[in-house]
């Protein structure tokens, strides 16, 4: 997708009119293009980037150049056949109280009524940050703050990037330094590729080195959206790298790093009782999921893993959920995995469990194939391979056998 802008082009007195109101440091050209230049220290770069969003959002170019533009208020950017060249970074003030306010964010994103700082919502639009820019999340205030306190879903602390109701939209060699929470949410949207994206959750406070005091910096969480590509991604999070929740379909990723964190992960499905949760035609290829060193983090038990929520209802979403959607076999759920496909993997585990599945009686897990699996335990450890309540399970180099 490359949006027209020949055909959009202003004459000069639309351009003049804009300059009148232009605030300091924002550029407005004719042709419907703006070009924003950081404010400097001390200064505050919200006004100036709304300014030109709301100017050149629509049938226009905008070019944030380079350096560290001063985020201090919740922003929505709403595209509409527009290129955003993104060189600098959106940095978002690092004020935990104020943004913990729910009143200082928005909660689009309906699951677990997560709340959001930065949402790019619209159609036929490109966001290029060139991999010189994207978001500064100051994370490592957010994880000294939280790091003796409790970490709930839905607690307000912000995702960095949301991408809501949007269609046909491009995000392009973006990075995203330090994410407090989750890095990126697709909510609700079709139509986007996100091709290029750098998430970088290390905590650096030698008073937590060794331990994870990242966690729920996700890499992505995709909900209610369709046709969603994730193109070249390198993750470090100390949660799921990529989180796969309910209402995903047609998903495509290839080239994918994790790094930390607790790998691929589908679900948690089934957190309300009153929703199906269909993800369905998934395809991932050429993915890395690498353990760092534990000085750094100790996180990685699993590479990929399917979760779902019991069939039983406990406590209410945010925090609590379950037993979506109802059935008369409570408490197990009426969830199924099946169709997964496993191929050409190799590497090593760090324990004697290679495979895993424990799935529910009401249901079975159904249709699991490995082919060309070839993951080892370490040296003199014999691999286990688990299957509880598994219809039918090709492909592994031994049986999958009933035992914990
Ligand atoms: C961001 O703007 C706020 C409000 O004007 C200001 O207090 C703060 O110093 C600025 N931060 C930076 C890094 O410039
Ligand atoms: C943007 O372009 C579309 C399609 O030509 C047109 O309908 C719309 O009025 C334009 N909007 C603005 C704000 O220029
Ligand atoms: C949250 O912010 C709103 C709007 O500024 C304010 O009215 C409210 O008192 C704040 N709540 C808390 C708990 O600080
Ligand atoms: C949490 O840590 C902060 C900073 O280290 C400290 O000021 C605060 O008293 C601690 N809170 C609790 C509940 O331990
Ligand atoms: C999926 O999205 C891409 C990118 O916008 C688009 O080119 C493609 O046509 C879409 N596929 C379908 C089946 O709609
Ligand atoms: C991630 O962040 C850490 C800590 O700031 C830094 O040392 C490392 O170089 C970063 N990695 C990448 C790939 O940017
Ligand atoms: C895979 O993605 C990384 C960025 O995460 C990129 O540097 C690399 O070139 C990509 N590899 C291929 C084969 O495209
Ligand atoms: C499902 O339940 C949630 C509350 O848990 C509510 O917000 C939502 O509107 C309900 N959805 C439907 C379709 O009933
Ligand atoms: C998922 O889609 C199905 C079918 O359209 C719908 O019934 C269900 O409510 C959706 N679930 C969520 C979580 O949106
Ligand atoms: C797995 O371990 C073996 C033996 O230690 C080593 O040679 C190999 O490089 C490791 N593979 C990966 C993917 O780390
Ligand atoms: C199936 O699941 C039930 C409930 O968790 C368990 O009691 C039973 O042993 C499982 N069946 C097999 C063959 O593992
Ligand atoms: C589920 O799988 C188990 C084997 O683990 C089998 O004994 C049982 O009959 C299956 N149940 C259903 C409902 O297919």
């Amino acid at each position: 997708m490359k949006p027209n802008f020949a055909r959009f082009a202003h004459s000069a007195w639309v351009a003049v009119l804009f300059l009148l109101h232009v605030t300091r440091g924002l550029e407005v050209r004719a042709g419907n293009s703006c070009t924003v230049a950081p404010l400097g220290p001390g200064q505050d770069d919200t006004d100036q980037v709304l300014a030109a969003i709301s100017q050149c959002g629509t049938n226009g170019t905008i070019t944030f150049e380079e350096g560290s533009f001063n985020i201090t208020r919740r922003m929505i950017w709403d595209l509409n056949n527009a290129k955003v060249d993104l060189h600098g970074f959106m940095n978002f003030v690092p004020d935990v109280e104020f943004w913990l306010n729910k009143s200082n964010t928005y909660q689009v994103v309906f699951i677990q009524s997560q709340s959001s700082w930065f949402v790019v919502t619209g159609s036929d639009f490109e966001i290029d940050a060139h991999n010189t820019g994207g978001i500064q999340g100051n994370g490592q205030i957010w994880w000294n703050f939280f790091s003796n306190l409790t970490k709930d879903d839905g607690d307000g602390r912000p995702i960095s990037l949301t991408v809501y109701r949007a269609t046909r939209g491009i995000i392009r060699n973006f990075l995203i330094d330090s994410q407090p929470f989750w890095c990126n949410c697709v909510a609700e949207s079709r139509d986007v590729i996100y091709d290029g994206m750098l998430c970088n959750a290390t905590n650096t406070n030698p008073e937590f080195a060794g331990t994870n005091l990242v966690p729920n910096t996700d890499g992505i969480d995709t909900y209610r959206s369709d046709n969603i590509s994730l193109l070249n991604w390198d993750i470090t999070c100390g949660d799921d790298c990529l989180a796969i929740k309910g209402n995903t379909t047609n998903l495509l990723v290839r080239n994918v790093t994790c790094n930390g964190g607790n790998g691929i992960a589908f679900g948690s499905l089934g957190q309300y009782f009153n929703l199906t949760d269909i993800v369905e035609n998934v395809f991932m290829e050429d993915l890395r999921m690498i353990r760092l060193p534990t000085s750094v983090q100790p996180d990685m038990e699993t590479g990929v893993y399917f979760k779902s929520w019991t069939g039983e209802v406990v406590g209410v979403p945010p925090v609590g959920g379950g037993g979506g959607p109802p059935n008369a076999l409570k408490p197990h759920p009426t969830l199924t995995f099946g169709g997964l496909h496993f191929e050409d993997w190799t590497g090593n585990s760090t324990g004697s469990t290679i495979v895993s599945f424990a799935c529910s009686p009401a249901v079975n897990c159904t249709d699991i194939t490995f082919d060309s699996f070839d993951v080892t335990p370490p040296a003199n450890d014999a691999p286990s391979f688990i299957c509880r309540n598994v219809t039918s399970v090709v492909g592994l180099q031994a049986p999958c056998n009933a035992t914990w």
